[in-house]
């Protein structure tokens, strides 16, 4: 395994899962990066609580002074009942107002359709005078070329421009699926008869993966989603060109 791999190198941007990765994907919208950030302070604080409690314990019970300072203790017990209520109001309160900031689509300029099949997904660019609609299927394992993903890679990418503020509309033809980018902090689930949105702003050009997350049928594991983040230039280019077609 090479070193690239459990190590991204310094300026290249980790869009796909790694081998033996503990962290998040890097992160490409605002949204992944207060997410990380809240996600880093967190595990900051518990392994100060861990240490705490961890000495506490093993402390008392290799001490018997220790454990009889905190046997019938008012005082320790007080602090140790009001403190975790105050932990969990400063978790509590960040992760509420991320998800209700998330949870706003402001006005957005382009609109794409995001639907859900058995097993692949559609999408649909219904902005323009002459709608753009494709398929996108997975690239099976024989057909993937030398630095593919495997079981990421599709036919056709859902092309979308960065810095532009941009409305994904989920639905599904069939049964539930789940559309899902984890580096772009998109996750939503796709129910037929039923409209979901999303709002969207890509901070960098790149190609982003994700995986339809809602048991679907036999073939749930291989109806990825991958979003070709590109310039507003390429994306009119890519318009063009569909269009034409
Ligand atoms: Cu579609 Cu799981």
């Amino acid at each position: 395994m090479a070193l690239s791999s459990i190590v991204p190198l310094a300026g290249i941007s980790c869009d796909y899962p790694l081998n033996y990765a503990l962290g998040f994907q890097d992160p490409a919208s605002n949204f992944m990066y207060a997410i990380v950030d809240l996600h880093d302070r967190i595990i900051f604080f518990l392994i100060i609580l861990l240490v705490i409690v961890a000495w506490t314990l093993i402390s008392s019970l290799l001490n018997s002074d220790h454990m009889a300072l905190l046997n019938h203790n008012n005082t320790i017990e007080l602090i140790w009942t009001i403190t975790p209520a105050g932990i969990l109001w400063a978790i509590g309160l960040p992760s509420l107002n991320l998800l209700y900031l998330m949870d706003e689509v402001l006005d957005a300029e382009i609109t794409v359709k995001a639907i859900g099949n058995q097993w692949y997904w559609s999408y649909e660019y219904t902005d323009y005078e002459a709608p753009i609609a494709f398929d996108s299927f997975m690239i099976d394992e024989a057909s993937l070329e030398i630095g593919d993903q495997r079981q990421l890679e599709v036919d056709n990418s859902l092309v979308l421009p960065v810095n532009t503020s941009i409305r994904i509309l989920v639905s599904s033809n069939d049964v539930i699926h789940s559309f899902a980018i984890p580096s772009l902090a998109l996750k939503v689930d796709a129910l037929p008869g039923r409209l979901n949105s999303l709002g969207l702003i890509i901070n960098r050009p790149g190609q982003f993966y994700g995986q339809c997350s809602e048991l679907c049928g036999a073939n749930h594991g291989f109806m990825p989603i991958s979003l070709k983040a590109v310039t507003i230039p390429s994306y009119i280019n890519f318009l063009e060109a569909n269009v034409e077609a």
